[in-house]
């Protein structure tokens, strides 16, 4: 149904300096995965295969991670090491992975719009690594592929934020359709503290039709003199429909210290709390 998921990752991820000077942020491990791959996998889960990258300078660990290391694996092969590789490995084969580079940092929606030459004329995920979403059963990207296999339209997920939050995020308003489904009326990027429409704020999970890409074309640099996906949506929204969703699931923000520590210990302790102390 949605085959290509788009990973916006040229971004300089200046909050967690210096351990991001020569390391891409997407390769921050939360306990001994990398935030991308945990990403990679809930778009696998959702049934996309197609994995298209929007990357950068200095980005080039995120190409060799999602490809075969033959000396690593020649070293490791037959002891008990290769049981950790098994995971990568299985989405190695699980997936396709397809690069662009974005040469300029203008904005989420110009990344977005630099991926045009990989996702085409598709509908598509998006998704922000930095957010890590969390559901035991069904990750938020499935959640979503089966509100658009109703709704056929682009969806946003949202979660409730304090009200002094909201200037962190694009915030949603619109005409609630049920518990969970919103239909989007009003879009703000980043608000300025007071003037948020409500404390619905959206998170690093869209699903985009492909009209999407006319729209960031005319679409003028917005909040901090950026392309805003936000503003875009918007405009889609106006002239047809757009869904905001309240998604089942924990979602920590690892693109900040405290949200990267918090997401640590639930993974750890969620994940590996049975795991033996191994060494090297
Ligand atoms: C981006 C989007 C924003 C969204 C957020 C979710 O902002 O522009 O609308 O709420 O991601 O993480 P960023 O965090 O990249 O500044």
């Amino acid at each position: 149904m949605i085959q290509k998921c788009l990973f916006p990752a040229a971004g300089y991820g200046t909050r967690f300096l210096p351990a991001t000077k020569a390391m891409p942020k997407e390769m921050m491990p939360v306990v001994n995965k990398p935030l991308i791959e945990y990403g990679v996998e809930e778009a696998l889960q959702a049934g996309m295969v197609d994995m298209c990258i929007v990357t950068g300078r200095g980005k080039n660990a995120i190409l060799d991670h999602f490809d075969m290391n033959y000396e690593l694996e020649h070293q490791i092969s037959g002891t008990s090491k290769e049981d950790l590789l098994a995971g990568i490995r299985a989405v190695i084969e699980k997936a396709n992975f397809t690069y662009i580079r974005q040469r300029e940092m203008k904005g989420l929606g110009h990344a977005i719009l630099t991926g045009r030459a990989l996702v085409g004329d598709n509908p598509f995920a998006v998704v922000l690594a930095d957010d890590l979403c969390i559901h035991p059963e069904e990750g938020v990207l499935a959640q979503m592929v089966g509100l658009y296999r109703q709704f056929r339209c682009s969806i946003v997920a949202v979660e409730e934020v304090p009200a002094d939050e909201t200037h962190k995020y694009g915030v949603i308003a619109g005409k609630a359709l049920t518990n969970s489904l919103v239909c989007v009326e009003d879009m703000i990027e980043k608000p300025e503290p007071g003037k948020a429409p409500s404390n619905l704020a959206i998170i690093g999970r869209y699903i985009l039709t492909p009209d999407i890409f006319d729209i960031l074309e005319q679409t003028p640099p917005g909040k901090n003199g950026e392309i805003q996906i936000t503003d875009a949506l918007l405009q889609q929204a106006k002239t047809g429909c757009v869904l905001a969703y309240k998604f089942k699931g924990k979602r920590f923000d690892c693109g900040t210290v405290d949200g990267f520590i918090a997401a640590t210990n639930y993974c750890y302790e969620r994940f590996c709390s049975c795991r033996p102390n191994g060494h090297g």
